[in-house]
């Protein structure tokens, strides 16, 4: 793939979104960023981008803002996992149907690679540690909008000659991070709690283990996806 010049970002207001932005922009890329800022922070976004306020699922405003891009990062989300059993119609709006409006329009632009944020939760309840050739086993309807998402994605871009890569975040923490959502981001929650003087609440015998990644090792892997000459991609 010759060098990309231009790269929407969606999800740009959100943790990911802007990290990625903020890097990117640094290296010199144009970049474009949409968020309907239903999660993530107006401050969160880079100055120096050309960010709209807008709806993934607005197919006519994402076509006109996706004039000449190269390289579509797809990190826009409602990604409450916990909330999704309670809340499927939101979830899947903004996770399905969200995900399916941005590949019609990369589809129709042409662009050459569009990079798809997926989640661990695409594993369900499998023994880990997970793996890329496990097959995905969803257990709830934020899980099964992200591998529906990926089914669609890769359809879309064999059809059609576009590259594609999956990418499959495990518990990404850092700066900028959502920390007023009760139902995620348990280390925000935590440290938020503490600044305001108060004990973190821990659930169950407190022996739970889980592991995190620092934003900074995701971008590492993330950035090289935007060119990389041999997409990982994950086989249906
Ligand atoms: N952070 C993690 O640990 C983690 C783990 C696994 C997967 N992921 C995935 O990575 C991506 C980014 O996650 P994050 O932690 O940055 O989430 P985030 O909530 O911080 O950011 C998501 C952004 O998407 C925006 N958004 C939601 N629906 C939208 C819509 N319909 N149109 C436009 N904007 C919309 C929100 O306003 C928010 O700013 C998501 O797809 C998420 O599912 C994240």
């Amino acid at each position: 793939m010759s060098k990309p010049q231009k790269i929407l970002i969606t999800g740009v207001a959100g943790f990911l979104g802007s990290h990625l932005a903020e890097q990117l922009a640094k290296m010199n890329y144009s970049v474009v960023g949409i968020d309907n800022m239903i999660g993530g922070y107006p401050d969160n976004v880079p100055k120096n981008i050309d960010f709209h306020q807008i709806d993934c699922c607005d197919l006519n405003q994402v076509k006109k803002i996706i004039k000449g891009v190269d390289v579509v990062y797809h990190c826009a989300a409602t990604a409450h996992e916990g909330l999704s059993v309670f809340s499927p119609y939101e979830i899947t709006k903004n996770n399905y149907l969200a995900s399916i409006s941005i590949f019609t329009a990369a589809v129709n632009e042409k662009v050459k690679r569009i990079i798809f944020c997926s989640s661990m939760a695409r594993y369900g309840n499998q023994k880990t540690p997970f793996t890329e050739d496990m097959k995905p086993k969803p257990v709830d309807p934020y899980a099964i909008s992200k591998v529906a998402a990926e089914e669609v994605l890769a359809n879309l871009c064999e059809l059609n000659g576009i590259e594609w890569v999956i990418a499959v975040p495990h518990n990404i923490i850092g700066p900028r991070q959502k920390y007023d959502d009760p139902f995620r981001n348990v280390i925000s929650i935590m440290l938020n709690r503490m600044l305001q003087g108060k004990a973190p609440i821990i659930y169950g015998d407190g022996k739970q283990k889980r592991c995190f990644s620092y934003i900074d090792d995701c971008l590492s892997c993330m950035i090289p996806m935007l060119d990389q000459k041999k997409p990982q991609q994950t086989n249906y």
